[in-house]
């Protein structure tokens, strides 16, 4: 789908690129080309995944740990990645931090340490960056990894549900705002794709993972690669006059469980032929 090296040249930090879809994404940015930079808080996971990309690749995968809450790590990541690759071009804002709760079921530190990676982790980095960008003229790219219920809302992870909308929230409003210096930012709405860390937190009981996909119009969970190819079309200059948007890959998931009528679907035909005549009857 996507010519080789179509991302050469471009250096692009992930975070959170140690497992799942950071990982995913920064396989196929690394396969077109890019240079990638990885961070997270371990270190180990890090070095292991960017051994592993790279000798699959051949292409630089640089591994940097840095807690996106502490804004110190971030600015040596950064200093880390322009010391390697010369500049960053590209940021995605990936790591995050989530699981399933009853909200009163929630210590006040338990609602922080989720707002704190996911809203306050991505507004930092997303203020390096951006600083980073402007003071040199770089016109620089950001990918926001968010979730469908950044808009709906969400019982259950309400930590993630209002940090994600936040995530969103920044998105739009520094799209309008930095558009002037030439940086897009833009964001990807996936649905259920499995990961270790997404499933052992959101799906403790592998039954729960069926109901999930019934709820699917398409009766399946994502493909990294799906995403993976969708966030390369974002950072890459293909997509160069969007910005402030939003992309939802979830096989139709969200839209099905918001349609006033959607939940027809378990009526049987013969059914149908009783409620017809009913109807018809009426008119
Ligand atoms: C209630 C919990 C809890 C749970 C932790 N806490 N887990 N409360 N239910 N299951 C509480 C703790 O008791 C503590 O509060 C506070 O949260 C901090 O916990 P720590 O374990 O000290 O935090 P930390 O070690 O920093 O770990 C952060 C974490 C952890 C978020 C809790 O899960 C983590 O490291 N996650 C990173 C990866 C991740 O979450 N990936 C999934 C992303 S999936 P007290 O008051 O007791 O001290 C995703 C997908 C969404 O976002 C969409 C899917 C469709
Ligand atoms: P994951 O593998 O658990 O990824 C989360 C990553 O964030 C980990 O690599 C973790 O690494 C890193 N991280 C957590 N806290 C951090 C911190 N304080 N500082 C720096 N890095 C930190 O889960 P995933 O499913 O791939 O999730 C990736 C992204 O997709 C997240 O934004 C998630 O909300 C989003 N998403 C996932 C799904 C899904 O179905 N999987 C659906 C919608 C949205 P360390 O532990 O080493 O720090």
């Amino acid at each position: 789908m996507f010519q080789e090296n179509l991302l050469k040249g471009k250096t692009i930090l992930v975070t959170g690129g140690g497992t799942g879809l950071g990982k995913s994404m920064s396989k196929r940015f690394s396969e077109l080309g890019a240079n990638i930079v990885i961070t997270s808080r371990k270190l180990e996971v890090l070095e292991q995944t960017a051994a592993e990309l790279s000798a699959e690749t051949g292409n630089p995968v640089l591994a940097v740990a840095a807690d996106v809450r502490k804004p110190l790590e971030i600015e040596a990541a950064m200093q880390a990645a322009v010391e390697r690759f010369g500049q960053i071009d590209v940021l995605l804002n990936n790591a995050a931090g989530n699981f399933i709760s009853p909200t009163e079921r929630l210590s006040y530190k338990a609602f922080d340490v989720v707002v704190d990676i996911v809203l306050k982790g991505t507004y930092y980095f997303s203020l390096a960056m951006g600083k980073y960008w402007i003071e040199k003229g770089i016109k620089g790219t950001m990918l926001n990894i968010v979730t469908t219920y950044a808009s709906t809302g969400s019982g259950y992870v309400v930590p993630s549900a209002v940090s994600k909308a936040g995530v969103l929230n920044l998105t739009r409003s520094l799209a309008a705002e930095w558009g002037k210096y030439g940086i897009r930012l833009n964001a990807i709405a996936p649905g259920p794709f499995p990961t270790e860390g997404a499933w052992t937190r959101l799906l403790p009981d592998p039954r729960m993972e069926q109901k999930l996909i019934n709820r699917i119009p398409l009766k399946r969970t994502g493909e990294h690669i799906e995403l993976a190819n969708l966030a390369t079309y974002l950072v890459s200059d293909f997509s160069g006059y969007m910005t402030g948007e939003v992309v939802t890959i979830d096989g139709g998931e969200w839209l099905a469980g918001a349609g006033e009528f959607n939940w027809l679907d378990v009526i049987k035909p013969e059914e149908w032929d009783i409620y017809e005549k009913i109807v018809r009857g009426k008119s």
